[in-house]
């Protein structure tokens, strides 16, 4: 009965749906380059996982990941950004909570050549043109009808606080999760990550911890705030 108790004290999402961006976006330059950044997905899969564990429904857009897919969510695989913003857009349709843990390119190559872009012996430079991407996560939070609970992250590795608390109002997000990616064994990649957790009624600085364990954390933080269903 002890352990029927504890299972059920952290069902703090059950009946609920929680849709999770991880990883990093690639952003095609030809047939075999593209543009991309370290997100290993840790982070995201750990949050899905949790949220899993904590009884919601997740859906969970995986960019480019070496991870297995956490029991009992559903995965969507993706590449690029546009495509990233596709699946989120559609899982925003039909969810109560959205978490955008993924490292999300914000240019793409103007044009993505069609066949591998040759070297050229007479040029020691080249430029590359970009557009921008659209943002994922302030697209959702933007939005009247069916808007999520929207939650982000700030990557930065410099005035961390500052920059995010910049970010949660202009993307208009419920909470954001800061993390110094500058830090040693935090942030990209890490198995650790060392965060601060910014919402209108203040902030919060956690300990490095694993990622893995963070995640319950994170996600009883969100289920205690993200409004009760009707
Ligand atoms: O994947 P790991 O190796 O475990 O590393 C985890 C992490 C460091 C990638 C993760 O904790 C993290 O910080 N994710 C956000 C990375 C990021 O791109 O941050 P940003 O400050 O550039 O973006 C702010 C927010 O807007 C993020 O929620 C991001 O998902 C979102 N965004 C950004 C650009 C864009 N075009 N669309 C978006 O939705």
């Amino acid at each position: 009965a002890e352990t029927e108790a504890l299972f059920h004290l952290n069902r703090t999402l059950v009946g609920r749906r929680v849709a999770v961006t991880a990883g990093p976006t690639r952003e095609a330059l030809d047939p075999v380059r593209f543009l991309s950044n370290h997100s290993s997905g840790k982070m995201g899969f750990a949050l899905a996982a949790a949220a899993q564990r904590a009884g919601a429904e997740v859906t969970l857009i995986a960019g480019p990941v070496n991870l297995p897919t956490p029991e009992g969510v559903r995965r969507v695989d993706v590449v690029s950004a546009l495509e990233m913003r596709d699946a989120a857009e559609r899982a925003a349709d039909h969810c109560d909570i959205f978490i955008a843990a993924a490292a999300v390119a914000d240019y793409r190559p103007q044009a993505v050549a069609q066949q591998k872009i040759k070297k050229k012996a007479d040029r020691g430079e080249e430029t590359l043109a970009l557009v921008k991407n659209p943002d994922i996560v302030a697209g959702i939070a933007a939005r009247t009808d069916s808007r999520p609970f929207t939650v982000g992250f700030a990557a930065e590795t410099e005035k961390v606080i500052e920059h995010a608390q910049d970010k949660l109002t202009r993307k208009n997000l419920d909470m954001i999760i800061a993390n110094d990616v500058s830090a040693a064994d935090s942030g990209f990649n890490s198995d650790r990550n060392t965060v601060t957790i910014i919402d209108s009624s203040g902030c919060e600085t956690l300990p490095p911890t694993l990622k893995t364990e963070l995640a319950d954390q994170l996600i009883a933080m969100i289920a205690a705030r993200a409004p009760a269903q009707e």
